[in-house]
């Protein structure tokens, strides 16, 4: 691996245990002002101290974040779709290979829609983002996003989706946790990480998802709502990071709630 993409994928993934915390915020590039990230700057302050990295669109990044603070992030470059427009899945390369190296991101990421209308020219786009990445040495995260459809979440069609991510030459793949999530990691030679999907209804709920990825070989997580919309969210982050980084059990993590 060139010396550039391995010293990208070292800010991403911690040295010591080899594994992710990082914090999505990039909810806004199709969904416009989430619940609790109207703000992007005042609900990630807190919460920066805590984040391996960011994973957020350039316009947040620019307006959002300080430069100084040197906090590594994933520059999402996929979009040009809306939550109003007719289809989720018509995303394309909005960002360039350029401005994510200007910006100095640790690596870019992509939604991939399989078995949607648009399956291929999200792939065709991720395989040429790819061919950029290897260019300059930046890695590539292919998202497999659901859209709307929130019950395609399960084993066969995740896996699916990950593999051909894999193959099309991402870097690392994040998707969702669901049953059986052992046969995706399974079947997929890159680093998986998951999302943690709509705020589900306690935070223990939330640590349980993030325990059993982990456990059953998860590389990480990249989670938004489950963290900054909990009122708790400094101590969700914690307990986070306790369950990825220091392998504690969901109840000792909860204990971090505060
Ligand atoms: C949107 C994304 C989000 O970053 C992802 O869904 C993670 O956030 P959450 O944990 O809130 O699901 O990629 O397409």
């Amino acid at each position: 691996m060139d010396w550039g993409m391995k010293n990208r994928l070292s800010r991403l993934f911690n040295t010591k245990t080899g594994k992710c915390v990082w914090l999505a915020i990039d909810h806004g590039y199709f969904l416009g002002p989430v619940s609790n990230l109207e703000d992007p700057a005042k609900t990630i302050k807190p919460l920066i101290p805590f984040t391996d990295a960011l994973m957020l669109t350039r316009g947040i990044l620019r307006n959002c974040v300080e430069a100084s603070l040197g906090v590594p992030f994933i520059l999402r470059v996929s979009g040009g779709n809306s939550i109003a427009g007719p289809a989720l899945s018509n995303e394309g390369i909005q960002t360039c290979m350029e401005e994510a190296l200007r910006l100095n991101a640790s690596a870019v990421a992509i939604s991939i829609y399989v078995g949607t209308e648009h399956e291929h020219q999200t792939l065709m786009a991720l395989g040429k983002l790819v061919d950029e990445g290897q260019r300059y040495g930046m890695p590539v995260l292919a998202v497999t996003a659901v859209g709307k459809e929130l019950e395609k979440r399960d084993a066969r069609y995740l896996g699916l989706s990950c593999r051909i991510a894999a193959e099309l030459g991402a870097s690392a793949v994040k998707t969702y946790y669901c049953e059986n999530f052992s046969s995706i990691i399974k079947s997929c030679p890159v680093p998986v990480v998951i999302a943690g999907g709509p705020k589900l209804e306690t935070e223990l709920d939330a640590l349980k998802l993030a325990h059993d990825a982990i456990k059953e070989g998860a590389s990480g997580v990249d989670m938004g709502r489950n963290i900054w919309q909990s009122p708790r969210a400094v101590g969700m982050i914690k307990a986070i990071r306790g369950i990825v980084h220091d392998k504690m059990p969901v109840k000792e993590a909860g204990k971090l709630l505060k």
